[in-house]
């Protein structure tokens, strides 16, 4: 399939979303937004892919929502178009996709990049939600995601002053799961989402939903939710071989049932 403004690839089981609008720092027009659902949907749907990679350029995760083509936008069309809704299937994605981080990733760029199950970063990532600066703010979760994965503090620092923040800091506050050289980021994402997709895929993407309804839910609820998943997973083929081949010595060999 031809994308004009991503670049979509295969390696091994891993299905890799580059955003590629060098010219704008890839700020997400609709456009570019409809393309990674696109690839999305296609590595959701094919069986060989255990793990997503959603990442950017150098210089750029993504600089944002276009400033451009949303300037002119009026409350009736934002409201009735949904404006951003589609943003969210990112969000919605029940395979694991880990974000690769490079340079900015500021308003829409930090939002998209929290959508994804965990953020690794290069050394040269800064973060920030700058809509402020704008006239506007935060629209994709960086007044709710961010909220909850930096704290109250934190998320207020940066949507009311707009400042951005370093690799080291997001780490820190728990934006960030890991911090490596730029020069390895691809390596260690790819290492990472290598080890994800040699994994029984029905686990993984059951270990991913309990995990994200610790954020929709009370803590019984969410116990009693990840118990039963639990129980589950002894109905799988893959329980029995990860068990039987620890207790063989030797490596699993997951059929994904
Ligand atoms: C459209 C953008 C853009 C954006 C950069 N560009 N960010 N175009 N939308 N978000 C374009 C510039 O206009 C310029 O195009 C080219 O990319 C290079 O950008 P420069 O500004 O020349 O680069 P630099 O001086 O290195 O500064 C980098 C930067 C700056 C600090 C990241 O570009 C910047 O502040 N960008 C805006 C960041 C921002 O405010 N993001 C939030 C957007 S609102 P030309 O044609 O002039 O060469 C948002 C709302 C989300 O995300 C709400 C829900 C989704």
């Amino acid at each position: 399939m031809g994308y004009e403004h991503i670049r979509v690839e295969t390696k091994g089981h891993v299905g890799v979303i580059t955003l590629d609008r060098p010219q704008a720092l890839n700020a997400l027009c609709a456009a570019l937004i409809d393309e990674v659902n696109q690839a999305l949907t296609q590595f959701e749907t094919d069986d060989k892919i255990g793990c997503m990679v959603l990442t950017g350029s150098e210089k750029a995760f993504a600089a944002g929502a276009d400033i451009k083509e949303m300037a002119e936008l009026n409350f009736i069309d934002a409201y009735l178009s949904d404006f951003i809704a589609s943003w969210e299937q990112v969000s919605r994605t029940r395979k694991p996709i880990i974000a690769g981080v490079a340079g900015y990733a500021l308003g829409g760029g930090c939002e998209l990049a929290m959508m994804c199950d965990f953020i690794i970063a290069a050394d040269t990532a800064k973060f920030g939600q700058p809509e402020i600066s704008l006239g506007v703010m935060p629209g994709a979760g960086g007044t709710q995601r961010l909220t909850r994965l930096i704290g109250k503090s934190k998320a207020m620092d940066l949507c009311l002053t707009g400042r951005m923040m370093d690799a080291e800091e997001a780490e820190r506050s728990g934006l960030v799961a890991r911090v490596v050289a730029a020069s390895d980021l691809m390596n260690e994402v790819l290492k990472a989402a290598d080890k994800i997709a040699g994994f029984s895929l029905p686990i993984a993407m059951m270990t991913k939903e309990s995990v994200n309804r610790a954020y929709e839910t009370t803590l019984t609820e969410g116990l009693r939710f990840e118990r039963r998943l639990f129980h589950s997973m002894f109905a799988t083929e893959d329980q029995k071989e990860g068990m039987t081949a620890f207790i063989d010595k030797r490596k699993p060999q997951f059929a994904n049932k």
